[in-house]
């Protein structure tokens, strides 16, 4: 069995911390979201692993390499244009040969791994099985309709109105059959071959298609809240360790990771909460839920339930929190009056300000 990653795609909406990064590259708890993804497609024992590219296709390589660090074997699939899921199995189909494989969108995120649902499949081999959800607000997902039995009935793309609250998972099992299903579609409304087509095509036709409910955490770190609330969930399970320098003024709460070469100055630091290496926070308070990442400088500001990226500065900040911080950003108290608001942002930045 194989790994087919999808990590190409555009972000928009982690705007602008997409315009410089890839959205599968933000970290949670200071390890991008991806390596999540790839860990658990091992963990189930599956080292095959495709990675399909797109734009951001240099970064991915630099941060996921040959594969050989996670103990998989990867091979770079380009895809030159975002034309769809369907379409990245198409563009991998020579890469996949006859194999069954598991789909994962690199974007998503499930606590407790995959191994289950992996052996579940090749002990059952339906044609296809997907992984569905109950969600608050289905219309931003594939949905699907099930039978009073729990078979697959009807998946739609982004309905407008929903006919059940189970959004699809982005993590699919298929065997070679999804290739003729594929190769059946054409491009939807929004110009994309969609894997949902697809599976409804095996469902008409009269393939095998199971579901199962995952009641466990799952999320599509696609924007910035819920980027903030995987981040959250995963401080929880952090292992405290305090590698770094941590002076006697200082207060280090709950559970607190601060790696080597930080320096924590006359501030408190209340977990769940990671500190980078060569972050120095000072006269500060790093709030609960908050990553800082490494080469960060904090001084005389609060930050809590947020994610800074690398080689950033906060200082004389105020309180900030529910923020999603991008890398080597400079942000500062004013300090003469008249009391403005001085700032350079790029573009689709999003500022909220307490006046
Ligand atoms: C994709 C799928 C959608 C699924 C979602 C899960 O949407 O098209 O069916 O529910 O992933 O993350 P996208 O994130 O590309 O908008």
């Amino acid at each position: 069995m194989k790994a087919l990653v999808l990590a190409g795609g555009t972000g928009s909406r982690l705007r602008p911390i997409t315009h410089t990064a890839a959205k599968q590259l933000v970290p949670v708890a200071n390890k991008p979201v991806l390596f999540y993804g790839i860990e658990s497609i091992v963990a189930a024992g599956i080292t095959e692993i495709g990675v399909v590219v797109g734009g951001t296709a240099e970064q991915i390589r630099a941060a996921l390499g040959d594969g050989s660090a996670f103990g998989a074997r990867i091979t770079y699939l380009p895809q030159e244009a975002p034309l769809g899921l369907a379409h990245a199995v198409l563009i991998a189909r020579d890469w996949l040969g006859d194999e069954d494989f598991v789909m994962y969108l690199g974007d998503n995120f499930v606590v407790g791994g995959i191994a289950d649902l992996v052996e579940e499949f090749r002990r059952e081999r339906p044609d296809a099985r997907i992984l569905l959800t109950k969600v608050a607000d289905p219309s931003m997902f594939g949905v699907a309709e099930l039978d009073p039995d729990g078979a697959v009935m009807r998946l739609e793309e982004k309905p407008r109105e929903p006919r059940s609250d189970l959004a699809l998972v982005g993590i699919y099992l298929f065997t070679p059959t999804v290739h003729e299903a594929i190769a059946a579609c054409t491009p939807s409304r929004r110009g994309e071959l969609e894997i949902t087509d697809a599976i409804q095509w095996l469902v008409d036709s009269g393939h095998s298609v199971g579901a199962t409910i995952i009641t466990g955490y799952w999320k599509d770190t696609g924007n910035v809240s819920d980027m903030l609330e995987v981040n959250r969930a995963v401080l929880e399970t952090v292992e405290p360790a305090v590698a770094g320098w941590v002076d006697e003024a200082s207060e280090i709460v709950g559970r607190v990771r601060i790696a080597p070469g930080a320096r924590i100055v006359r501030s408190r630091i209340v977990g769940p909460a990671v500190i980078g290496a060569d972050t120095v926070v000072s006269d500060s308070h790093i709030g609960a839920f908050t990553s800082v990442a490494d080469g960060c400088r904090i001084s005389g500001s609060e930050v809590e339930f947020s994610i800074v990226l690398q080689g950033s500065r906060i200082e004389d900040a105020g309180r900030i929190e529910s923020s999603l911080i991008g890398r080597s950003v400079h942000v500062s108290g004013a300090v003469r009056a008249p009391r403005a608001h001085r700032l350079v942002l790029g573009d689709h930045s999003q500022v909220q300000i307490a006046s």
